[in-house]
């Protein structure tokens, strides 16, 4: 068993799907919420775990949003980061393409240029000191309207340099990619490429959306697309990444077993389909470990372990 774990490890590979936030260790959050003065509801590491029992999407966003309060200043943007990015080497991954969410800060009081600042110098250090090479792509929070994207992405221009793409996360049933076509039209102006989460929970009609709507380069999930035999077919035969993440789906209830996983299935029919982390702070493991419990839930061979990797590469924005 450990030697699979080894084999995991030594194949070079790329995350497509991390949400920076989503890596807040509970240790690192009661250390922030000390050095910040900032409230938090919980008084210990265990009882911040014990929190973490998710029965859908909306229910970890309700932790996930209250967690981020604790991070404040340019540092502890640079320390989250970072701390991601040594457990990243520890996993063989050699390019990592990291989510942000502007507006979780901005709408703190907490200025862009923080935030962007602290995640890229962590970012320039894993290059010069890990080899590890990333991008950066802004998420635009789905469950706000039209109005505060286009906000969001004017205070982004400055550093339009720092910012490969732009992608929509946060509450999906009820916000349609179609909500954010303008804005994501405006993007592409700008020259970011596009992403957006579709088919975690929601329809399949979201997925095609995504792609019909907001041109975008890879769907992150799309698990749900293995309902429509059509959409399966489109994604195949125009090769369109799709970012899964089975830990993130086992605890937010998309799948009851990580047996029931589809990804298997996906990789068998020819989608071109990758492994991440998705939050991993708050849903039991990083990529190594995803890689692992999928190896053993899902009987994956070898083979598969190495197409999961070379197809995470392949479908990245290097
Ligand atoms: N924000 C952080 N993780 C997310 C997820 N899995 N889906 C939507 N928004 C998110
Ligand atoms: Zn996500």
């Amino acid at each position: 068993m450990e030697d699979i774990r080894e084999f995991i490890k030594s194949l070079p590979k790329a995350e497509l799907h991390l949400h920076i936030e989503g890596s807040l260790e509970p240790e690192l959050m009661m250390k922030l919420a000390k050095r910040n003065n900032v409230e938090i509801p919980f008084d210990s590491v265990e009882e911040i775990k014990a929190a973490y029992n998710f029965s859908n999407l909306q229910s970890f966003l309700d932790i996930y949003y209250q967690g981020a309060a604790v991070l404040i200043q340019e540092e502890d943007f640079f320390d989250l980061t970072w701390e991601y990015l040594l457990r990243a080497k520890d996993d063989g991954i050699v390019h990592t393409e990291i989510f942000f969410d502007p507006q979780t800060h901005t709408d703190r009081g907490i200025s862009f240029e923080t935030v962007i600042n602290g995640i890229s110098k962590a970012l320039t250090k894993a290059k010069k000191e890990l080899n590890i090479t990333s991008h950066l792509i802004m998420c635009f929070l789905r469950h706000l309207s039209e109005d505060e994207a286009f906000k969001t992405l004017e205070m982004s221009l400055p550093y339009k340099h720092l910012i490969k793409a732009v992608g929509l996360d946060s509450s999906e049933v009820g916000h349609p990619p179609s909500k954010f076509e303008r804005v994501f039209k405006a993007a592409i102006e700008h020259g970011f490429l596009t992403v957006a989460h579709a088919g975690e929970e929601g329809p399949t009609e979201y997925i095609w959306e995504a792609i019909n709507l907001l041109d975008v380069k890879r769907i992150d999930h799309g698990v749900r697309c293995t309902e429509d035999e059509k959409l399966v077919s489109y994604l195949v035969e125009k090769k369109i990444p799709l970012t899964v993440c089975p830990l993130s789906n086992l605890k937010l209830c998309v799948v009851d077993h990580l047996k029931d996983h589809n990804l298997k299935e996906m990789l068998d029919m020819g989608l071109h389909v990758m492994v991440n982390s998705d939050d991993p702070a708050y849903f039991g493991g990083y990529l190594g470990e995803n890689f692992y419990q999928c190896y053993k839930e899902l009987s994956l061979s070898k083979e598969d372990l190495i197409k999961l990797c070379e197809n995470s590469i392949s479908a990245s924005f290097l």
